[in-house]
């Protein structure tokens, strides 16, 4: 089924716009092309939560146009393969990562996560995926690929910014879901599908203030670029995705919908 508002293609399609870019360092501070919930804090402490280091092989599944991916690269000098189902993310992706000299060490491939992932056993020493999983059909299936691909000893992240925390009505579940295929979860479901596949050390850290504030960021600063914004991607949409924004912050400020971040490992 089509999304009713286009996120994705818009975001990564108009990636190199100033309005775009604008939005995107008045929401998030640094610029890394994000469309996710993830804070700066967060990402700061991502490379530390896997215990990356400048020999680890890395996987991100749902690497949008690949910023993240390149800044932990050069940060690090680890090396990372991202995959993304959407082509523009992708080709932006390759496209940054020759500019940046980070090609050796980034490549990026699309792939639909929701199938068996194109690598073999044990290949990564670590696996993440920002704001990704809840868009994917088949949680046990991603978990148990994504474990599957994971060395003895590796450690994967996730976050999952549907899980259910409270009362929420059909109109606002068809506005949070306006852009795109979505799974909500019950709490504890991630943590039990984790231990099924197998994964230990599971802990899950409660991230919902940082949905609330960055979809509230992300509005006003919209808002504020609209005129551009509006030729771009059309009225529509531009009042779709303001729209899906407010209700994301409402959601999440009132702990209806919740957002937490998952680690665990595989044993070694
Ligand atoms: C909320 S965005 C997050 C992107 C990036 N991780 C970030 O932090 O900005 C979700 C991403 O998941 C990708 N995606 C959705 N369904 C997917 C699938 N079946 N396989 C791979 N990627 C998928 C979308 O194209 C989009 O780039």
């Amino acid at each position: 089924m089509p999304p009713d508002v286009d996120l994705y293609n818009h975001a990564y399609g108009n990636y190199e716009s100033d309005a775009y870019r604008q939005v995107r360092i008045e929401t998030y501070g640094q610029d890394f092309g994000q469309t996710s919930w993830v804070t700066n804090e967060e990402s700061a402490e991502i490379p530390q939560l896997l215990g990356l280091k400048g020999d680890s092989y890395v996987l991100e599944i749902g690497c949008g146009s690949g910023g993240y991916a390149l800044h932990l690269a050069e940060k690090i000098g680890c090396r990372i393969v991202g995959l993304d189902v959407n082509e523009s993310g992708v080709r932006n992706a390759n496209q940054l990562a020759q500019a940046r000299g980070l090609a050796s060490l980034c490549r990026f491939e699309q792939c639909d996560a929701s199938k068996k992932l194109p690598f073999a056993d044990a290949t990564f020493d670590a696996a993440f995926s920002n704001d990704v999983l809840c868009h994917i059909p088949g949680r046990l299936g991603v978990l148990t690929e994504i474990f599957r691909v994971l060395k003895p000893g590796g450690r994967m992240l996730f976050s999952d910014a549907l899980v259910i925390g409270g009362m929420i009505s059909h109109e606002e579940i068809a506005t949070r879901s306006s852009i795109g295929f979505y799974v909500y979860s019950p709490p504890g479901e991630n943590e039990r599908l984790m231990k099924q596949v197998g994964f230990c050390g599971i802990r899950a850290t409660d991230t919902t203030e940082h949905a609330a504030r960055i979809a509230k960021k992300r509005h006003d600063a919209r808002e504020k670029w609209k005129e551009e914004l509006v030729t771009a991607e059309g009225k529509a949409n531009f009042d779709g995705l303001q729209k899906f924004l407010s209700c994301v912050h409402a959601l999440t400020s009132e702990k209806r919908l919740l957002r937490y971040l998952y680690l665990a490992s595989k044993a070694s």
